[in-house]
C-alpha cells in the first residue's frame, strides 16, 4: 500500500516527480499493487500525440467490474456499495451491499445478453438517476458492451444524434424520471428520438414512475420480469487493456457531439488512484457527489473510482431546492456524509437563501467538499467554507474535462494548502504546460496562457468515436507534441494553477459544457431566421448565462418578437434540450464580421456584458454601423 495514499506535501513532491522522471515504474507500481488483472500487461505505455496514439498497460487483461464488485466480496460483501436517496424524501433510502450489487449486475448482464448484446456492442442508456442506472453501466462492462450513456436532460433529437453516431442496438430508459416537484415521461422521449434511429431493435423499460406509456410490440420490454428470471451469476468478459469501456458525448465547436472514448484499464487505475486520494476517502466513509452518472463526473466519481475502492457511493435522484433549499444539507446529516461534490452553481443557488436551511442540520461529519464543472468565485468558495466546511474542510477545486476521464489540477485535502479560486497543483502524473498564442511554452511562474498537457495520463480519451481524425484536429493540432485543453489559466507565484476559463467556442452554464455551434444550428433552423450567434455572459447563479443576437428573415420581422423569442427557445429545447435555453435574445440587422466574413464575438462578448466603452481592436471590423445599431439596442 506503500505509495496509494499520499500524507503530506513532500510526499506528494516526492511521488510527482517520480512520476515525471519515471512514469513507467510510478505507474506500474500503483497498477500492480491496487488492482486485479487477469493477465499483466507487456509495456506499461506507448505514446504519439502527432498520432495521436496512447496504449498504456497494453497486454493486460482485466475486467473493471472484477475490479469494482468481486474482488472485494470476501471481505466487504456486507458493506453498503450505493445509498439510492430518491427525489421524494419520504420515500425510504435504500441501502445495497456489495453482494446485493454484484448480484443484480449479474442478473442485468445476462438479461443483457439474452437480448443479444455482446462485447463490442453499444448500449445506450438513457435513465434517471436511480440505481439501475449505476447497475445498467456495471452491466454493460461485465459483458464487454460500451455503454453510451444520455443525460436524461437531453431532447429525443440530441438522444437520438448520440444513439445514430455509434449505432446502439440496445437502449436502456425509464418509463418516467422524478425531478423535484416535476415527473418526466422518459419513455415518450425516446419513442420520438427512435423514429429516427433505425438500428435499435431492442428497448428495455425500467419502472420507476408508474406513469402511463406505451410500449411497442416487439421492440419494448419491461425489465423487471426478465430481471426476476435471470441468474445471478455471470462470468466477467476478459478485456484487454485498450478495449473502449464506454463511449460518452460532449458538446464542441461544430454542431455534431463528439463520443469521447474511454478505454478499460489506464481508466480504471486513474479513476481509482485520483478517488483515493482527492477524496480522501477512508474505509466506511460514506461519499457523496452530486452529478448525474450522465456526465463524466458520475461516471468517475460516482460509480468507477469509489466502487473501485470499494467505497460507499451515495446515488441521488433529485434536485437541490426540493423539497426546499435544505434538501441537499438534510441528505448529509441524514446518511452522515463524510465527502461531499458539488458543482459551484449549486452552491451560488444556494447560497442566495437564508441560512436556515443550512443550519437546521449536523454537517460534523463533513471532511472534504469538493467543487468541480467550472470556476468557482470567491464569494461561493467562502459561503461553501463557511457555512458547510464550518472553515474544517478543505475544499477540493477539482478541475478536469470529460475528455481526460479524471481529476487533473486539484488540492490534495489536509495536504495541499488552497487558496480560493485556485485548482492549485497537478495530480501525480500530471504535466500541465502554459502556451502563448504562437505555440511557444511560457515557462515560469506569474504567467498567463493557454492550457495543455505535455505527457499522457492513463485515463485520457483515446479517440473520437468514429472520427480519429477529429480528434486530433479538436486537441492535438493547436501545439504541437500537446494536448489542448480549451481552457486557458494562470500559474501564480508559487506554482498553483487558476483555470480562467474557456478560450473556444464552448461556454459552460450551469456548470454544463455548451458548444454555440449547436445552439446557431437549431435556432438557424427556425423558418424566420437567417442567421445567430451566441455568447456567454456573467451571471451571478448560472456561472454564464446565454445571449443570442439573431438576424431574421425578410417577413420574420413583421412576427410578434416575443412569441419569436418563445418560439427559437422552443426549437432548442427540442434540438439539445432545456438546459440549451438563451437567457436573452436580441433581434438584429446583422452580425459583426471581419472582412474574412467570421463572426467577431469577442465584440459581442462586450455587448452582452454590457461593457461597450472599449471594444478593442476593430481595425479588421467590416461593418461598425451594425456593431453600433447592437449596441443602442441591447439589452
Ligand atoms: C470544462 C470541462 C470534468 C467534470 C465536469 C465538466 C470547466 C471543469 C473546472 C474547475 C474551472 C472547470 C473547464 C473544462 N471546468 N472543472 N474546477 N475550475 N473550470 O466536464 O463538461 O467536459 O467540461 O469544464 O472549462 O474544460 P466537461
Amino acid at each position: 500500500m506503500s505509495n496509494y495514499s499520499i500524507k503530506n506535501l513532500e510526499e506528494y513532491f516526492q511521488l510527482y516527480r517520480k512520476s515525471v522522471r519515471e512514469p513507467e515504474n510510478f505507474w506500474e507500481e500503483i497498477a500492480e499493487e491496487h488492482f486485479f488483472w487477469r493477465k499483466r500487461w507487456t509495456n506499461v505505455m506507448q505514446w504519439d500525440f502527432s498520432k495521436p496514439e496512447v496504449k498504456w498497460f497494453e497486454g493486460a487483461k482485466l475486467n473493471i467490474t472484477e475490479n469494482c464488485l468481486d474482488r472485494h466480496l470476501p471481505a466487504r460483501g456486507d458493506k453498503t456499495a450505493i445509498i439510492f436517496e430518491p427525489n421524494d424524501p419520504g420515500e425510504e433510502a435504500q441501502h445495497i451491499s456489495y453482494n446485493e450489487l454484484h448480484a443484480r449486475v449479474c442478473q442485468f448482464a445476462n438479461v443483457l445478453k439474452s437480448q443479444g448484446v455482446s462485447k463490442g456492442d453499444r448500449v445506450c442508456i438513457y435513465l434517471p438517476m436511480i440505481p439501475e442506472l449505476a447497475i445498467a453501466v456495471l452491466a454493460c462492462a461485465r459483458i464487454g458492451a460500451i455503454h453510451s450513456v444520455v443525460f436524461a436532460g437531453f431532447s429525443s433529437q440530441a438522444l437520438a444524434a448520440r444513439i445514430n453516431d455509434c449505432d446502439c442496438k440496445l437502449v436502456i430508459t425509464a418509463d418516467g424520471s422524478f425531478r423535484g416537484a416535476k415527473t418526466l415521461n422518459l419513455k415518450e422521449i425516446v419513442d420520438q428520438g427512435l423514429e429516427s434511429c433505425k438500428g435499435v431493435k431492442t428497448v428495455l423499460v425500467v419502472k420507476r414512475t408508474g406513469g402511463e406509456i406505451r410500449m411497442k410490440d416487439g421492440r419494448d420490454q419491461w425489465i423487471e420480469p426478465l430481471l426476476d428470471k435471470a441468474s445471478e451469476d455471470c462470468k466477467a468478459e476478459i478485456m484487454d487493456a485498450e478495449d473502449p469501456l464506454f463511449i460518452l458525448y460532449t458538446s464542441g465547436s461544430t454542431g455534431k457531439p463528439k463520443g469521447m472514448v474511454h478505454s478499460s484499464a489506464g481508466y480504471m487505475v486513474f479513476t481509482a488512484y485520483t478517488f483515493k486520494n482527492i477524496f480522501r476517502y477512508r474505509e466506511n466513509d460514506i461519499y457523496w457527489c452530486t452529478a448525474d452518472i450522465g456526465w463524466i463526473t458520475g461516471h468517475s466519481y460516482i460509480v468507477y473510482g469509489p466502487l473501485a475502492n470499494g467505497a460507499t457511493t451515495v446515488i441521488f435522484e433529485g434536485v437541490p431546492t426540493y423539497p426546499d433549499y435544505g434538501r441537499f444539507w438534510e441528505v448529509v446529516a441524514k446518511h452522515k456524509v463524510n465527502q461531499f461534490y458539488t458543482a459551484p452553481t449549486a452552491i451560488r443557488a444556494l447560497a442566495k437563501e437564508s441560512l436556515d436551511f443550512v443550519d437546521k442540520y449536523d454537517l460534523s461529519s463533513i471532511k472534504v467538499l469538493g467543487t468541480v464543472g467550472e470556476p468557482i468565485n470567491e464569494e461561493a468558495w467562502h459561503w461553501y467554507n463557511n457555512n458547510i466546511g464550518k472553515n474544517n474542510s478543505p475544499i477540493v477545486d477539482t478541475w478536469w474535462q470529460t475528455e481526460t476521464g479524471g481529476i487533473m489540477i486539484s488540492p490534495i485535502p489536509y495536504v495541499t494548502p488552497t487558496i480560493p479560486t485556485y485548482a492549485t497543483l497537478p495530480y501525480i502524473g500530471i504535466q500541465p504546460a502554459l502556451m502563448d498564442e504562437k505555440g511557444k511554452e511560457i515557462k515560469g511562474n506569474q504567467v498567463e496562457g493557454r492550457l495543455c498537457i505535455k505527457f499522457p495520463w492513463p485515463a485520457m480519451a483515446r479517440t473520437i468515436w468514429g472520427d480519429h481524425q477529429r480528434y486530433y484536429d479538436t486537441y492535438f493540432s493547436a501545439f504541437k507534441n500537446m494536448y489542448f485543453t480549451g481552457d486557458g489559466a494562470m500559474r501564480n507565484a508559487v506554482g498553483y494553477y487558476r483555470i480562467t476559463g474557456r478560450v473556444d467556442d464552448v461556454i459552460i452554464v450551469s456548470g454544463h459544457n455548451l458548444g454555440t455551434a449547436p445552439i446557431e444550428d437549431a435556432i438557424n433552423e427556425h423558418q424566420s431566421v437567417s442567421e445567430s450567434a451566441i455568447v456567454g455572459y456573467p451571471h451571478d447563479i448560472k456561472g454564464n448565462a446565454l445571449y443570442g443576437f439573431v438576424i431574421l428573415k425578410h417577413g420574420g420581422e413583421r412576427r410578434d418578437r416575443e412569441n419569436l423569442k418563445k418560439e427559437i427557445n422552443e426549437q432548442i429545447s427540442e434540438h439539445i434540450g432545456p438546459i440549451a435555453k438563451l437567457d436573452k435574445i436580441q433581434f438584429v440587422p446583422g452580425l459583426p464580421k471581419t472582412r474574412s466574413g467570421k463572426i467577431m464575438r469577442r465584440i459581442l462578448r462586450k455587448i452582452a456584458a454590457k461593457d461597450t466603452s472599449n471594444l478593442g481592436d476593430i481595425s479588421t471590423l467590416l461593418n461598425p454601423e451594425v456593431v453600433e445599431a447592437i449596441i443602442k439596442d441591447a439589452q
